[in-house]
């Protein structure tokens, strides 16, 4: 099926791109970005950002400057999670979030928020405490409650609910399964929509790109969801890929369209590509494949509307933290300059033969 602005999108990125054709770096002087590239499609894109946002001095200004330019959506990598915003039990710490979200606004820029309900980075007051079942659930609704509710009408949409499925299919036992129990997942965005009527909630992970076992897993939960009327509005693929192992074009689609024929929406939440170290050209270019199949499968998608990298520059990614060997995942280098993903993105987006 055409998607929706199937008709439109090509005339206007044609347009686009004859207009930033007629100067040597763009129309009105300025290059075309990724952010002009995406609009006529209906598309949000977006990247995390967390410690280079806010850095002191020259750099964080460069790195501001390129994200608000490039993206027209941003998820605060790390702010929205619990263990940011609740040093202790009395205390909720807003600034940095709040921050981020003032510089969104500003640029134009629709925030994903990220996320309420989550096994990881979780405060040790919670994960070292004792908990009734009755408790847990009253702080985590509380949680829910006094974070969404802070926010309301302000974001494009909450990862509600993170990760709840293991790696081998199996539901995720954790500090919100064990002590809230099984139902934690509904409560949760029952809670939320509670909170922020207006914003569209999703249940995000990893490893459900593909098809298997783990995305099964991901995709049977979230219909149950979905048939028992649970309020869920998307699903969030994190997209976390290794250039040496990438998911075919048409096995994305067809698992989006899965979720589509749920009426669901679909959003690419935390796109990065790993590369082995040292990168050559020839990975690079491998990686450049991964950025362009993962833009063009959300285009070929009437319901996916949104591509979120995670974090757009090598200088800071959480990858050679995580996966020591592996790293320049991302679609600029250390010094903000475009690599082959960057322009693989550009293409993909503007280039002819699109929605
Ligand atoms: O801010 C503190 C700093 O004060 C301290 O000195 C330093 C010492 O290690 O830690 C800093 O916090 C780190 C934080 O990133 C900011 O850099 C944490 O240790 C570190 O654990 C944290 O990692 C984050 C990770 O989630 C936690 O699991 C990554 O930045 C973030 O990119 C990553 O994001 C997750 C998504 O939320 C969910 N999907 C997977 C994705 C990648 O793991």
């Amino acid at each position: 099926m055409p998607h929706r602005s199937a008709m439109l999108a090509p005339l206007a990125t044609a347009l686009l791109l004859a207009a930033c054709a007629s100067t040597p770096d763009g129309a009105g002087g300025r290059a075309i970005t990724l952010r002009d590239a995406a609009a006529p499609h209906g598309l949000r894109i977006g990247t995390a950002a967390d410690r280079s946002f806010r850095v002191p001095g020259d750099s964080a200004d460069a790195f501001r400057a390129v994200m608000a330019r490039e993206f027209d959506m941003l998820t605060p990598e790390n702010d929205l999670k619990f263990v940011r915003l609740r040093p202790t039990r009395d205390t909720y710490s807003w600034e940095r979030a709040d921050s981020l979200l003032a510089f969104a606004e500003r640029h134009g820029m629709r925030v994903r928020g990220h996320t309420l309900v989550w096994h990881s980075q979780l405060s040790p007051w919670v994960t070292e405490g004792r908990w009734t079942r009755e408790e847990a659930t009253a702080l985590m609704l509380e949680h829910i409650r006094t974070v969404a509710g802070r926010y309301r009408g302000r974001l494009a949409a909450w990862d509600v609910v993170n990760e709840a499925v293991a790696d081998d299919a199996s539901p995720r036992e954790t500090f919100w399964s064990t002590h809230v129990g099984p139902d934690y997942i509904e409560l949760a965005f029952r809670a939320a929509r509670e909170a922020d009527p207006g914003t569209p909630l999703f249940y995000n992970d990893y490893g459900n790109e593909g098809l298997g076992a783990k995305s099964d897993s991901v995709y049977h939960l979230v219909r149950r969801l979905v048939r028992g009327g649970v309020p869920i509005d998307g699903i969030g693929f994190q997209m976390h890929l290794r250039a040496d192992r990438l998911p075919e074009q048409e096995v994305l689609e067809r698992n989006f369209a899965r979720y589509a024929a749920l009426g669901l929406k679909v959003h690419i939440t935390e796109l990065d590509v790993r590369v082995q170290q040292p990168a050559t050209a020839e990975s690079l270019a491998r990686q450049a494949e991964g950025y362009r199949r993962v833009v063009a499968a959300c285009l070929e998608t009437p319901a996916c509307d949104a591509v979120v990298v995670w974090g757009f520059t090598d200088a800071d990614s959480w990858v050679p933290r995580f996966f020591p060997g592996w790293g320049s995942a991302l679609p600029m280098d250390e010094g903000l300059r475009p690599k082959p993903a960057y322009h693989a993105l550009l293409e993909a987006l503007a280039g002819p033969g699109q929605r």
